[in-house]
């Protein structure tokens, strides 16, 4: 009888010792490969081993659970067995202080591996405003609460508290710990800092407690919040552990460093010194005021570093881009007339409209003084359209560039960019003809000013058409192409540039370019230009320097043209030629020479080309070497049609191939 119930005593306690198997885990970081560790939402584990339950991602929940069931209770209707969990974590937030956080962590044991019908922010990712309360959820969490929820009855913002299938706490407690002179000391769960908790639950006083200390300190004997309930209605027999953790709408971030869990017996010390670093980035708020403020210098200053590196490599590529420019096969024999876009650019001080000279239909000119030899410049910005025909205008601007003459205005060099053309020439300090001949100009020059000008000109022009290795033709002599030097001398600019943005590559199919007015009616016919087209222009230009007057004027209410051809002829037809002069000449001027200027320019501006003298014979007569012909009005008439000036009156079609932009637009534009 007494063996027989000593057997069964013997019995009775293996059976007990079997089914009383104790089982932990433990986790000194979660570096992979990951063994039976489940994540659930935004959770992850990073590269160095810390599990991430949520990053910066707002109104997200993040879970971890370990796979495997864990056997709480030896029959399913027994009661719960002793375990115990240990764990560190941090909560981080980017916001800077006063740090904003949300929500906090819960360690939970439930009846699945991930709560999937948990809500983020206040639920912390463990019920849902239906769920939270009831009785057949069977979780049992212990949450660190970063939010007080008042409807959860919650003491703070930073409390520790023990929930059982409810949000609401069966008790809590502000965060911190109880020291071995047993006093208290405050932790901040969102210092950044990581802190240890301690969670034992003993399965025969039923007596949970939940103990927490700052990181790297032992486990203090008096725990931070208990509570006595029996847990067997709660916990099922097979049951999940793990973590849940959700973020509102401030942006946190949640880690574990490490964890472990023992049931039936202790929690498997941690081994504290090989867990995983946090972020070098993370919000230390806990660390001394003088740690932080360093931190803080340190990563400003590095990244005012960085900042400044990505701003100068941007400047310096962008300065690249900026002078770029290539150099083509066919330039190179021009390099040395070629200059630096930089030194161009510097020299007028970016192109800027403070140093425009002016601008018309060819592109714009502006001063600009060079950066080494403080040689003052003009440099003239020629937007050409098409790239065609620019080949050929360089090579004649630049071999023009080598002539040398006294009444030519010198070209220092050119530079091309793209479809941009910069000619870049001596700057004359007393600007454009044109200022002092037209609207009652303040400054004006008096007769032997204009006539040095016109006498230039001409020695500029008879040597472009015969005195120099080539003939060249310059295609729009005006007064505004008239540049003066510092003594009044004329000098002539601007070599070509109507053929060029005339969109003339081919001579034959040249397109009519210069400026309304001072076209010849042969030139505008054929097209062509020629010395004697030049010729007329020249006409054109000594009437405009006797008489003070535009080519075309507007002289009446119904705005009538009248061509300053025309209106010479007109006097000299009526025996007065004198009376076409300049008003503004005064009484000190030649009476001789003006009236022989007059005349030349009516000669000049004859519509016959072959009548037209050539710039030979100008050039003598201007310099008395050979006798002005005594001409009548009748010897500029031929078969009793007007022979002077244009035919064309301004405004009717002009081409005969296809029209130039460059008269349209003086045209409309004027000038
Ligand atoms: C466990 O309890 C339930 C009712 O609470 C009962 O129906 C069941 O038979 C019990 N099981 C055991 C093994 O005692
Ligand atoms: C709340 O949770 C319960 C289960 O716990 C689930 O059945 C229900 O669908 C959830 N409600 C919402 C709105 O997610
Ligand atoms: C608790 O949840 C169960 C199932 O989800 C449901 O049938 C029951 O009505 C809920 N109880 C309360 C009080 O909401
Ligand atoms: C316990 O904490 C108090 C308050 O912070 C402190 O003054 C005391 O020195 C601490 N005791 C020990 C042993 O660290
Ligand atoms: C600890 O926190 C509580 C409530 O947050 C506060 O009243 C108390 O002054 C704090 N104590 C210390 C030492 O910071
Ligand atoms: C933790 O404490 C040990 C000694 O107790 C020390 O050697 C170690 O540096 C400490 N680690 C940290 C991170 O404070
Ligand atoms: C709450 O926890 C504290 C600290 O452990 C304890 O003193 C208190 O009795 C607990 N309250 C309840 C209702 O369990
Ligand atoms: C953990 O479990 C192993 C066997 O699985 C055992 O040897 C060890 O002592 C246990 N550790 C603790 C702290 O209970």
């Amino acid at each position: 009888m007494f063996v027989k119930q000593l057997l069964t005593v013997v019995l009775v306690s293996q059976f007990l010792k079997s089914s009383s198997q104790s089982f932990n885990f433990t986790y000194n970081g979660f570096r992979r490969p990951l063994n039976d560790i489940y994540l659930q939402g935004i959770a992850t584990v990073t590269p160095i081993g810390l599990l991430e339950l949520t990053d910066t991602t707002v109104q997200q929940t993040g879970q971890a659970f370990y796979a495997r069931s864990i056997r709480f209770k030896d029959s399913p209707n027994g009661t719960v067995s002793s375990f115990s969990t240990t764990f560190v974590f941090a909560i981080g937030t980017q916001i800077p202080p006063p740090p904003l956080s949300g929500h906090g962590l819960a360690f939970v044991v439930a009846p699945y591996f991930g709560i999937q019908s948990g809500t983020p922010s206040q639920y912390l990712g463990l019920f849902n405003v239906t769920s939270n309360g009831n009785d057949t959820n069977h979780v049992f969490a212990v949450e660190f609460d970063t939010i007080q929820s008042a409807e959860f009855d919650d003491p703070d913002d930073n409390h520790v508290g023990i929930d059982i299938n409810s949000l609401i706490s069966i008790n809590s407690s502000s965060a911190g710990y109880w020291n071995e002179t047993n006093q208290f000391n405050n932790l901040s769960l969102i210092s950044g800092a990581p802190m240890q908790v301690w969670v034992d639950y003993d399965g025969l006083t039923h007596k949970i407690d939940v103990t927490m200390a700052p990181f790297n300190e032992s486990k203090p004997s008096r725990p931070l919040v208990s509570a006595v309930r029996d847990l067997s209605s709660v916990i099922q027999q097979e049951m999940f552990v793990g973590f849940s953790s959700a973020t509102g709408s401030s942006l946190s971030e949640h880690y574990v460093l490490g964890w472990s869990f023992g049931m039936k017996g202790k929690a498997p010390p941690l081994a504290l010194s090989k867990l995983p670093n946090l972020p070098i980035d993370f919000n230390y708020s806990g660390l001394p005021v003088g740690a932080v403020a360093l931190i803080t210098i340190i990563s400003s200053v590095s990244f005012f570093i960085i900042l400044l590196i990505i701003f100068l490599v941007r400047f310096i590529v962008r300065r690249r881009r900026k002078f770029a420019e290539e150099l083509e096969d066919w330039e190179t024999q021009f390099a040395k007339t070629r200059m630096k876009f930089k030194d161009l650019y510097y020299a007028t001080k970016g192109f800027k409209k403070k140093g425009l000279l002016g601008s018309g239909g060819f592109g714009s000119v502006y001063k600009g003084v060079m950066p080494k030899t403080k040689k003052n410049i003009a440099v003239k910005r020629v937007s050409n359209e098409s790239r065609q025909g620019l080949k050929e205008f360089v090579s004649e601007i630049v071999s023009i560039g080598r002539m040398s003459h006294r009444n030519l205005v010198p070209l220092l060099g050119y530079c091309r960019r793209k479809d941009e053309l910069y000619l870049v020439y001596d700057y004359m300090p007393n600007g454009s003809l044109d200022k002092y001949l037209y609207n009652n100009p303040e400054v004006t020059l008096n007769w032997r000013q204009r006539f040095k000008v016109i006498k230039g000109i001409a020695s500029a022009l008879f040597f472009i058409h015969e005195d120099w290795e080539q003939v060249v033709i310059h295609r729009d002599v005006k007064a505004s192409n008239v540049l003066l030097d510092a003594e009044h001398n004329g000098r002539l600019g601007d070599f070509g540039l109507a053929r060029l943005c005339g969109h003339g590559s081919d001579p034959l199919t040249t397109h009519v370019a210069g400026t309304w007015g001072y076209l010849a009616p042969d030139h505008i016919r054929t097209g062509k230009a020629t010395t004697a087209t030049d010729v007329f222009a020249f006409g054109v230009l000594l009437l405009e320097v006797a008489c003070g007057r535009r080519p075309i004027e507007i002289q009446n209410e119904r705005s009538e043209r009248v061509l300053l051809v025309d209106l010479v002829f007109g006097f000299w037809n009526e025996g007065n030629i004198l009376d076409a002069k300049d008003p503004n000449l005064g009484t000190e001027y030649d009476q001789r020479e003006v009236e022989m200027v007059l005349k030349l320019g009516l000669l000049c501006s004859h519509s016959d080309p072959l009548a037209r003298p050539t710039m030979r014979q100008v050039l003598n007569y201007l310099n008395g070497d050979a006798l002005f012909p005594d001409l009548s009005p009748l010897d500029l008439r031929g078969n009793g049609v007007m022979m002077l000036g244009i035919h064309h009156r301004v405004g009717e079609p002009v081409m005969s191939n296809g029209g130039s932009s460059m008269v349209d637009s003086v045209l409309s534009g004027g000038r």
